[in-house]
C-alpha cells in the first residue's frame, strides 16, 4: 500500500562545481555540517555504498541501523554477524530491508546516481567552494525536477572560513 512506502531521502554535502569526495574522504570537515547530519538521521535508516562504508572506518554510525550496498561485503558477511549494520547486494534490496519509514541515503556518488531517481527528498549542505582535483560528484539538481522547499541563511566555518547554507528539495510531483 502507498502509504506504507519509506519515504526516500538524500542527504548531500556539495560544492558550487558539484564535487562531493577526493581521495576516498569528502573535501571538507565542517563541523556544523556534521552535527546537522546526526541530527537529520538520527533513530532512521541510512543506506550507503562500500566505499563510504569504508570512508567512516568500516564501524556503523551509532543510534541508526546502516544498510551497506556492496555485492562484494553482501557475499562475504553472514546475516547476523554485524549487530548494527547489513549488506545488500542492490539499492532496491536495501529499501527493501529498511526498517524505519525514512531513509537516508549518505552516498556515495555512485549510490546517488542511482538513488536520485527514485528519491523523494534531498537535503543539500551547499558548500561555497570549488574542488579541482575532486574524484566524486553529485548530479546536478535538475530544478523542473526539484523544488526548493527550504533555504537557511549562509553560514561560515569558523576553521575552514567556508561558506555554506543548508537547502531542503521535494520532488515536483507529476500531475503539476
Ligand atoms: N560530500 C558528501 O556528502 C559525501 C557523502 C558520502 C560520500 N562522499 C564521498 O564519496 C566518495 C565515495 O563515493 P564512490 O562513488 O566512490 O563510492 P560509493 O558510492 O560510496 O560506493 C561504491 C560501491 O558501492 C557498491 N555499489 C554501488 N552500487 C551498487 C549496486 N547497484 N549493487 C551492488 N553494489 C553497489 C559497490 O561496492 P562493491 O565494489 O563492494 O560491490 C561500489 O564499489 C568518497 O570520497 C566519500 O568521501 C561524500
Amino acid at each position: 500500500m502507498k502509504t506504507s512506502e519509506p519515504t526516500i531521502n538524500i542527504i548531500v554535502a556539495v560544492a558550487d562545481d558539484w564535487a562531493i569526495g577526493r581521495d576516498g574522504d569528502m573535501p571538507w570537515h565542517i563541523s556544523a555540517d556534521m552535527k546537522f547530519f546526526k541530527a537529520t538521521t538520527m533513530g532512521h535508516s541510512l543506506v550507503m555504498g562500500r566505499r563510504t562504508w569504508e570512508s567512516i572506518g568500516s564501524k556503523p554510525l551509532p543510534g541508526r541501523q546502516n544498510i551497506v550496498v556492496s555485492a562484494r561485503l553482501a557475499a562475504e558477511w553472514e546475516s547476523a554477524e554485524e549487530s548494527q549494520a547489513v549488506a545488500v547486494d542492490s539499492l532496491e534490496k536495501a529499501f527493501e530491508v529498511a526498517e524505519d519509514s525514512e531513509i537516508f541515503v549518505m552516498g556515495g556518488g555512485m549510490i546517488y546516481r542511482q538513488a536520485i531517481d527514485v528519491a523523494d527528498r534531498l537535503y543539500v549542505t551547499h558548500v561555497h567552494t570549488v574542488v579541482p582535483d575532486a574524484d566524486t560528484f553529485f548530479p546536478a539538481i535538475d530544478p523542473e525536477v526539484w523544488e526548493l522547499a527550504e533555504r537557511s541563511n549562509t553560514s561560515e566555518d569558523p576553521r575552514s572560513g567556508l561558506k555554506y547554507e543548508f537547502r531542503t528539495y521535494i520532488r515536483r510531483s507529476n500531475d503539476e
